[in-house]
């Protein structure tokens, strides 16, 4: 025998229990950004691997490390998708959405791919949610998206979740900033860590991470950001900031958030969970002014956020009741599965759960099967057809279908 196949390091199998929990979700995120007027969206599971170079960042470890990357037969490269925004940038720019009433407001729901080392709540093949508005660059968008996803974490029963917002500011005052910065670290290069030493003028940013003592103390004195942004930017904020207190959010405004994407302008945020270990981000996101121009569109603001589906369940309780088979049609002779299969039809079209025998199992055994997968009622076909009540064990003769169907209601109303 060979040996047995499993699945691919850091992807996985959704059983049912899983996938209800996942299908309730959706129905979560489908209802509160659909009355929100977000649009449901679909993008391709890969694009032209340029797309992610220009639109996420040559820099980023994601570009630089973390991409499924192929060839097709064309020799063309492609990409499995990293993340959905320049997925749906792109598609902006290709259906000349601008045309569209602005902002364009889009969800998606899909799978998403980074070549990362796995451990819990960190996969190799996720799934995100996310949404985007694109085309103003009106801060009431960014602290809407903020208050939907708080409320999706909410209605999920994945809170308590941490909401830290930053501003970013413009690429300019961002470049300025980062020399200021790495300039001030190299004075004070002796009291860092070899890590954050070495990787200085790579990715000053680090060292607002880095758990070392000697570095901490340095950066609590270090230039923020923050107080380096245009008073224009300051504003923006500064209302995003005003609406979310005005809706009773509850937020930390964190100088030394970063986000691990280079399209980003202005708001930068992120929602963490107080129940999950290292991989505790439930979802993120902000603005990125520049990306549609990027990607060859005409100037066009936009704002949005992406949450893992996985980590929200992870942070969830697990209490999705298995659904009850409430009607099982058994079968006490041989050529009734066309009967049955009628019936199953004619209650199915009232709601009801309907499974028939299918195992060529005796009497006995069917009611037994009934009571395993949690029949509530057992449809018996015989000479006649006789209506069992699982629980009182109390059977009883019906003429027809429909007699059958109300003697059926009665037990599952009692
Ligand atoms: P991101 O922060 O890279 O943002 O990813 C969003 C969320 O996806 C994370 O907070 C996390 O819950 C989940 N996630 C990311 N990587 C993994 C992984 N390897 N395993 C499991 N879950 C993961 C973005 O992707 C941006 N596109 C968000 C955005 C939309 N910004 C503006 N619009």
């Amino acid at each position: 025998m060979s040996r047995g196949l499993q699945a691919p390091r850091g992807t996985f199998d959704v059983q049912p229990g899983d996938a209800r929990r996942r299908l309730r979700l959706m129905g979560i995120v489908a209802e509160v950004l659909g009355r929100a007027g977000y649009e449901p969206f679909e993008t391709p599971v890969f694009e032209d691997t340029d797309l992610f170079a220009r639109g996420v960042g040559e820099s980023t470890d994601i570009v630089q490390k973390e991409m499924f990357t192929f060839e097709d037969k064309a020799g063309r490269s492609l990409t499995l998708r990293p993340e959905g925004t320049a997925g749906v940038c792109r598609a902006y720019v290709e259906h000349g959405m601008h045309k569209l009433a602005q902002p364009v407001k889009l969800w998606y729901w899909g799978p998403f791919f980074r070549h990362e080392a796995p451990q819990a709540g960190r996969f190799r093949q996720f799934t995100q949610f996310g949404a985007e508005a694109i085309g103003s660059d009106d801060p009431s968008l960014d602290a809407e998206l903020i208050l939907l996803l708080r409320e999706i974490i909410d209605r999920a029963g994945a809170g308590p979740a941490r909401l830290r917002v930053a501003s970013l500011g413009t690429p300019a005052t961002r470049a300025a900033y980062l020399e200021e910065l790495t300039a001030y670290l190299r004075e004070h290069e002796r009291e860092l860590s070899d890590e954050v030493r070495a990787r200085i003028d790579q990715n000053p940013l680090r060292a607002f991470d880095a758990d070392h003592e000697g570095t901490q103390r340095v950066v609590a004195e270090a230039p923020k950001l923050l107080d380096r942004l245009s008073a224009e930017d300051r504003q923006h904020l500064d209302a995003v900031l005003g609406l979310l207190e005005a809706a009773g959010a509850t937020y930390a405004v964190d100088p030394t958030l970063v986000r691990g994407l280079d399209y980003y302008t202005r708001t930068v945020f992120e929602f963490e969970s107080e129940r999950l270990g290292a991989q505790a981000a439930l979802g993120g996101g902000g603005r990125y002014d520049r990306l549609v121009e990027e990607l060859g569109g005409p100037p066009t603001p936009g704002v949005g956020w992406a949450a893992g589906v996985e980590r929200m369940l992870l942070a969830a309780p697990n209490d999705e009741p298995a659904p009850d088979a409430r009607v099982y049609i058994a079968l006490a002779k041989p050529g009734q599965i066309g009967d049955a299969f009628a019936l199953a039809r004619r209650l199915r079209d009232d709601g009801i759960r309907v499974e028939v025998e299918q195992a060529g199992r005796s009497m006995k055994g069917q009611l037994k099967q009934a009571d395993r997968i949690g029949a509530r009622v057992t449809v018996i076909f015989g000479d006649g057809i006789e209506v069992k009540d699982m629980d009182s064990g109390q059977q009883s003769g019906a003429e027809g279908f429909e007699e059958t169907v109300d003697k059926v209601g009665e037990v599952l109303d009692r």
